[in-house]
């Protein structure tokens, strides 16, 4: 039996890719840990908090619907995931549970390793969901010049403007942003099998913006296709998965975890293990 039993919780759980990531690093390290998928219905969250701390799992990651929702079965919970509003991390200690939010700084190493920074910069964010919250603090805290927000439900965008104290806006207009402006996608618009959608209008493509997806199957969508002909910077959403995961599997094992450089080989495994 190994030391650390580790997983991630979510509902349903049909294609994770994180057992895949977290096995890659677990083998690398050598750690003492195995990791789990665990689908766990809505309705039995508080039960399998519960076993989970009874049965003396080291950590939890948190995937849809739970990630708001596990806040209520916590013991405590950080700065950072109170002000995301979410948590995707977990970890017992003692018999309690502590939870935190990997997502902001994955994503903010994902941008780094593309060599993009947000500082200084125009932000444009679309989405209003509970990716986009993480979002919204990362471009907080990497210093963004300004932040706004478009959301096809208008109230929720304002609802999430409010809540950081940054602008929602009524349209996704690109061709008022500065030069150098990033435009991020955080909505699920675009992801298989819907490969043709797009989250913006076809046309205000621009070549001096960086565009951003969070959507990572697949890897291009049409929205980064577009933007890549248009000849801009792109980021596609594999490497805030693996740059979340690593940093959780580092909060767990409470040592740092160098996962750039495997980052070739993980992201050659985890494409191979995409449907
Ligand atoms: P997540 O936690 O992954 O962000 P979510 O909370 O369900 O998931 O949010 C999904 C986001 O994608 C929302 O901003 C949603 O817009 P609405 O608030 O209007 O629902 C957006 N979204 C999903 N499908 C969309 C579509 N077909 N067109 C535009 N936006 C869409």
């Amino acid at each position: 039996m190994h030391k650390h039993v580790l997983g991630v919780i979510g509902y349903p759980m049909t294609h994770t890719l994180s057992p895949y990531l977290h096995g890659f690093m677990i083998e690398k390290l050598g750690l003492p840990a195995s990791y789990f998928a665990f689908s766990v219905q809505p309705e039995r969250l508080g039960d399998a908090l519960a076993g989970a701390k009874a049965l003396g799992l080291t950590g939890l990651n948190v995937t849809v619907p739970h990630k708001q929702a596990v806040m209520a079965h916590l013991d405590e919970i950080d700065a950072r995931a109170k002000a995301i509003g979410a948590v995707n991390t977990i970890r017992f200690e003692k018999g309690a549970a502590f939870g935190t939010n990997t997502d902001a700084g994955g994503f903010l190493e994902s941008l780094t390793f593309n060599d993009v920074s947000l500082a200084g910069r125009e932000v444009l964010i679309l989405g209003a969901g509970g990716a986009a919250h993480a979002i919204v603090y990362a471009a907080q805290q990497a210093g963004a010049a300004a932040i706004s927000i478009f959301n096809r439900t208008a109230e929720r965008a304002e609802k999430l403007a409010a809540h950081f104290g940054v602008r929602a806006v009524a349209e996704a207009d690109t061709e008022r942003l500065a030069n150098g402006a990033v435009v991020i996608n955080t909505t699920s618009v675009g992801m298989s099998p819907k490969l043709d959608a797009c989250p913006l209008p076809e046309n205000p493509f621009r070549s001096d913006l960086i565009y951003v997806d969070l959507v990572y199957n697949p890897l291009k969508t049409r929205f980064l296709a577009l933007a890549q002909h248009a000849g801009a910077t792109t980021v596609d959403g594999l490497g805030m998965l693996i740059f979340q995961g690593a940093q959780a599997l580092s909060h767990w094992m409470a040592r740092e975890i160098d996962v750039q450089k495997w980052y070739p080989e993980l992201r050659t495994l985890l494409i191979s293990k995409m449907k």
